[in-house]
């Protein structure tokens, strides 16, 4: 769909679809510590991985850092404001473990819980419902250089930096999201390395995993004993619908297995207590180490999913004459990347609303969490800004219209969707593409960080009033 064709689609969600959404629906948007904070000296704030990963030639792009980011943690008064000028109804944010406890472990450090003790009054404030995660990929350093993830006492020191976090705000915060996107923790961070700690071993990425899922387990408790009993508790799992390029029982199978990879790794061991067959077959690795009841407690029953959709993937089966570079040792599938015709956003993802709707769809009928929040969906998009008060990103709009539709029918199906969130507010650092991705509601101009409301918040914010 060419850019013109953008300008004049309707932008209006069907109505119809949107009359059965719970009447405490939440429509928000959601960022994380490292992306938008800066202040990575400040305050008492440890060194995290990325600190770290982000200095490492070649790493990132330009070797950005997210050393200034947004600047969040010096503006937080005025991005409040622009969240109630968008008339959100909740805000997904991350709390920064080396803010907190500089250590990864021992003394809190007082002025890093005070910035988010001040962000929550905030949104309070304002009406806007809190959302907090306590872990989006940014481990104190200080742990990293005791094995990070994949040392086991991390996991405890998860669940005691939860208790302290949620001993401060678990009064005001009663929406609590574990991890953000393990998947990316223990491959990107530990198989591929293109995220930090930039480590590459395939067992190293499946010990991690357990690591990680078994830390969440352990810190769902420790969240709910300093949290009033309506708290909800969950996790934000990244989920890729996996279509076939045809039917043939070989497709099927390859099918399969980028599945069990790239959903049911996480998925089965957090709501079924157990890895997915072929999973490690597939990674030629084996079982990680583990310890007799680890998987009751990765698989404790939480409140709710935190579901990222973006985009699908549509694979082929891998023939052996084939010279893919496969990025696992028994991989039979390969996944389509050259989507000539499709429409794709900055990062090359396909756009494909009909995947929000099928992805809800497997979910409830596989896993059937209590509840879902739709915790990140958003759209890099080229935004373009002339120096002038606007920013007509209407792509962005169309992308968020559609999802949202495909949110609605969903719900009109009687799947427990109960909030969306934008990703993101702001442009931000979006990890080893550093400032060169925008997904913002928010345009930031990084010369000065000042912001812009583009014309897909104006666009959001009027449809979450038309939602009152
Ligand atoms: C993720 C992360 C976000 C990204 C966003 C765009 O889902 O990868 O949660 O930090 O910035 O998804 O890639």
């Amino acid at each position: 769909m060419t850019m013109h064709n953008e300008q004049e689609r309707q932008t209006t969600v069907h109505p119809s679809l949107l009359t059965q959404l719970p009447p405490e629906f939440f429509w928000g948007a959601s960022t994380s510590a490292y992306q938008i904070e800066g202040a990575t000296r400040e305050d008492g704030r440890g060194r995290s991985i990325w600190d770290d990963f982000a200095l490492i030639p070649g790493k990132t792009h330009l070797g950005e850092t997210g050393d200034i980011a947004d600047d969040h943690y010096h503006r937080v008064a005025e991005d409040l404001e622009l969240m109630a000028s968008l008339g959100l109804k909740a805000y997904c944010f991350s709390i920064a473990w080396p803010r907190v406890l500089p250590a990864g472990i021992g003394t809190v450090n007082a002025r890093g819980l005070d910035f988010y003790d001040r962000l929550v009054d905030g949104l309070l404030t304002k009406g806007i419902t809190p959302v907090a995660k306590l872990y989006h990929w940014d481990l104190p350093s200080a742990l990293q250089e005791r094995g990070g993830w994949l040392n086991r006492d991390t996991t405890r020191a998860f669940a005691d930096y939860a208790d302290q976090v949620t001993l401060r705000l678990g009064d005001r915060v009663s929406c609590w999201i574990t991890h953000n996107e393990p998947f990316c923790t223990s491959y990107l961070g530990h198989v591929l390395g293109i995220h930090a700690p930039g480590l590459t071993n395939p067992q190293t990425g499946i010990n991690v995993s357990h690591n990680v899922l078994l830390s969440h387990g352990l810190a769902v408790p420790r969240i709910r004993a300093n949290t009033p009993p309506d708290a909800k508790v969950g996790i934000a799992l990244d989920y890729y619908p996996v279509y076939g390029v045809d039917n043939s029982p070989e497709t099927v199978s390859a099918m399969e297995q980028a599945d069990a990879f790239r959903n049911r790794w996480f998925f089965d061991p957090v709501f079924k207590g157990q890895y997915p067959d072929q999973l490690f077959s597939c990674l030629g690795v084996t079982p990680p180490p583990m310890c007799e009841g680890d998987l009751d407690i990765i698989s404790t029953p939480i409140d709710f999913l935190g579901l990222n959709y973006y985009s699908r993937w549509t694979v082929r089966r891998l023939n052996d004459e084939q010279n893919v570079k496969k990025e696992h040792a028994n991989q039979i599938y390969e996944q389509i990347t050259d989507l000539a015709g499709a429409p794709v956003t900055e990062m090359n993802w396909e756009v494909f609303p009909q995947g929000l709707f099928d992805a809800l769809e497997r979910i409830q009928r596989d896993y059937a969490p209590p509840a879902i929040f739709i915790t990140e969906n958003g759209a890099a998009f080229p935004d373009i800004w002339d120096s002038s008060s606007s920013i007509h990103d209407a792509q962005r709009t169309a992308y968020l219209c559609d999802h949202i539709q495909s949110v609605g029918r969903a719900v009109a199906e009687g799947i427990p969707v109960q909030g969306y969130f934008v990703w993101s507010l702001l442009d931000n650092y979006e990890w080893s593409e550093g400032y060169s991705k925008r997904f913002g509601l928010v345009f930031i101009d990084f010369a000065t960080r000042h912001r812009i409301v583009k014309d897909s918040g104006y666009w959001y914010a009027s449809f979450i009033a038309s939602q009152k």
